[in-house]
């Protein structure tokens, strides 16, 4: 098999050939046929990520066949077409994952391959709708989006949802899921071909966040929305505290411009706001979200595909997020 492997952070992934994988007990190999590119794995290759441990192969998104059952394995899954859940371990609990949660490609060796090997507990069957590079787009910004809004942002179909940052890979499906659900969806963005993107998957509209005092002409425009969804973070927090609707509820998944400056904490208690984290999903989320998907018939919005072997170019270009929607790695 061949896998793209991180050997040092800063440094090209490196196009190797291993031997083939053998499923151990409980697990199955899955042939992939497309993986997808995260920020996280962008992190990594940056150094900006915990627990770092080269040789790893990167990626959390993939879509394949299941090529061979471990010991203790339904046979049933031998052949069949397959999305595999990333979040690993998760628990129990549906507040929070267990102490040994972790994300497939790191430290678990991940998608960026022509196979993986994973628990057979992260199986699930690839929707019949979509084709395999929209499958491999779906999982991790899939189950983060659908958390992020309905299980921790508790989003109803006659509610407002401003989600921020519209090009990102979970932003984008963020778009979609509150647009499916029927809420009145809007968007922030550095780029207004993005927002009109955005529009063109069924926003309301969309505000520049590089401008000052954006978050009052959409305050001007729809009110505060019930429900922020932001993965950003940093000095742009405050303006999020400032256009909430009394009583509403901002979601962070992230904080790609670090740590919000200021905290108005007079804001939070007197609009009594819920500032709530989400991260990943559970089993139960990872459900939930493709059901919603194969009930609304959604597919991923796919940015671009390129061929495994130019994963290093596509990850380089996240440095300045050119991309709307999701790059996809064609196996
Ligand atoms: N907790 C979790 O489970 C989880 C899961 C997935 C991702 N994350 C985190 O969430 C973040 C996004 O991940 P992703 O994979 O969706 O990344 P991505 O596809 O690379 O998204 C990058 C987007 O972030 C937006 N952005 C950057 N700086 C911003 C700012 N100051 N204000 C508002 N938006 C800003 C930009 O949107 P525009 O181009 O529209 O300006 C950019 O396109 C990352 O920090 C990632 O580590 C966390």
């Amino acid at each position: 098999m061949k896998a793209l492997v991180l050997n040092a952070t800063h440094q090209p992934l490196a196009l190797e050939e291993r031997p083939a994988l053998e499923a151990g007990p409980g697990e199955v190999i899955v042939e992939l046929k497309a993986a997808a590119l995260n920020r996280r794995d962008f992190w990594i290759t940056q150094g900006m990520y915990p627990g770092i441990k080269p040789p790893v192969v990167l990626g959390s998104d993939g879509a394949g066949i299941v090529s061979q059952c471990g010991e203790g394995v339904d046979r049933n899954w031998q052949d069949r077409e397959v999305i595999l859940n990333p979040s690993l371990e998760w628990g129990d609990s549906q507040a929070v994952q267990s102490q040994a949660f972790s994300i497939l490609g790191l430290p678990r060796d991940g998608t960026f391959a022509t196979a993986v090997s994973v628990p057979a507990s992260q199986l699930f069957e690839k929707p019949a709708h979509l084709g395999w590079q929209e499958a491999a787009a779906l999982p991790l910004g899939g189950v983060t989006a659908y958390r992020a809004l309905f299980t921790q942002g508790q989003l109803q179909s006659d509610q407002s949802v401003l989600i921020t940052g519209v090009g990102g890979g979970v932003a984008t499906f963020a778009l979609q899921f509150a647009v499916a659900a029927g809420a009145d969806a809007w968007v922030t963005s550095s780029s207004s071909k993005k927002i009109e993107r955005a529009m063109e998957f069924g926003a309301r509209g969309g505000f520049d966040y590089t401008t000052d005092n954006w978050w009052k002409e959409m305050a001007k425009q729809a009110g505060g929305p019930d429900l922020i969804i932001d993965s950003a973070g940093g000095d742009g927090y405050a303006a999020l505290l400032s256009l909430a609707a009394p009583g509403g509820r901002i979601v962070n998944y992230g904080a790609t411009a670090g740590p919000p400056g200021k905290l108005d904490l007079f804001k939070v208690f007197w609009k009594q706001l819920h500032l709530v984290g989400s991260t990943m999903g559970s089993p139960r989320d990872f459900a939930a979200m493709l059901s919603f998907v194969q009930e609304k018939q959604l597919a991923p919005v796919v940015d671009s595909v390129v061929p495994l072997a130019e994963a290093n170019h596509a990850l380089d270009s996240m440095r300045s997020s050119p991309q709307f929607g999701k790059i996809v790695l064609e196996i």
